[in-house]
């Protein structure tokens, strides 16, 4: 398991975050992770999971996974591959990518089976206690309306940071990780005052014109 605080960067499909690209960035991570200490935690599409794996020393973690065994699934991505290449976990049910509630159990249950790390997202705070009894590894809350922007659920929504938190120490004691909009070490500093373990964090990184400088002041919020 990871060190908490962590910051969890998704590259999405960015043109940023793709190929030699997507490389460097991993490169920066875990510069940054190197030089200031932190949790620092890349997640990839599985091509470029397979182009930084080994490369770099931080996890890397997969944006999707099917919940599906071995046999007639074309074009699908298991929990099975994703251990075969050594990936370190999984992201699962992504606003962008929601699973079925039976589909979120296979996963985090096969998760465990395989010894990857299980970060999976909720939508609000109801949906992350559900998501609590099922035990995976890290909870993450992400507002859909607040992802992508500039605004943060830190400074828009921190009542729902609150409630997912009761929410989930309520089922379990697992971590808990908030994202969406969130852009500099203020919005981090304020989601881990209000009690969150770590944050997730896409465009802010991925998309800035100096991704390392952004990753550092995201940073400044965890120390
Ligand atoms: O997975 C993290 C992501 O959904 C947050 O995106 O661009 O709002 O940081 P963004």
């Amino acid at each position: 398991m990871w060190k908490t605080p962590v910051l969890i960067v998704n590259f999405k499909l960015y043109p940023s975050g793709i190929g030699e690209k997507a490389l460097k960035l991993a490169r920066i991570l875990e510069k940054v992770h190197k030089e200031r200490g932190v949790s620092v935690v890349a997640a990839v599409n599985p091509l470029d999971a397979l182009k930084i794996k080994g490369e770099v020393d931080i996890p890397i973690i997969l944006q999707h996974v099917d919940a599906v065994d071995f046999g007639a699934h074309t074009g699908r991505i298991n929990v099975e591959l994703a251990k075969e290449y050594k990936m370190d976990g999984l992201l699962i049910n992504h606003s962008e990518r929601m699973l079925k509630i039976s589909e979120i159990d296979y996963l985090i249950q096969k998760a465990k089976d395989f010894g990857l790390v299980s970060v999976v997202c909720a939508n609000n705070s109801r949906v992350a206690g559900a998501i609590a009894f099922l035990n995976p590894n890290f909870v993450a809350m992400e507002p859909p309306e607040l992802i992508g922007g500039n605004v943060s659920v830190s400074s828009a929504k921190p009542e729902a940071i609150v409630k997912t938190i009761e929410a989930v120490k309520s089922i379990n004691n697992i971590p808990v990780l908030v994202g969406a909009g969130i852009k500099d070490g203020k919005d981090v500093k304020k989601a881990l005052e209000l009690g969150a373990n770590g944050v997730l964090v896409a465009s802010g990184v991925v998309k800035a014109k100096d991704p390392e400088r952004a990753v550092n002041e995201l940073v400044d919020g965890m120390m």
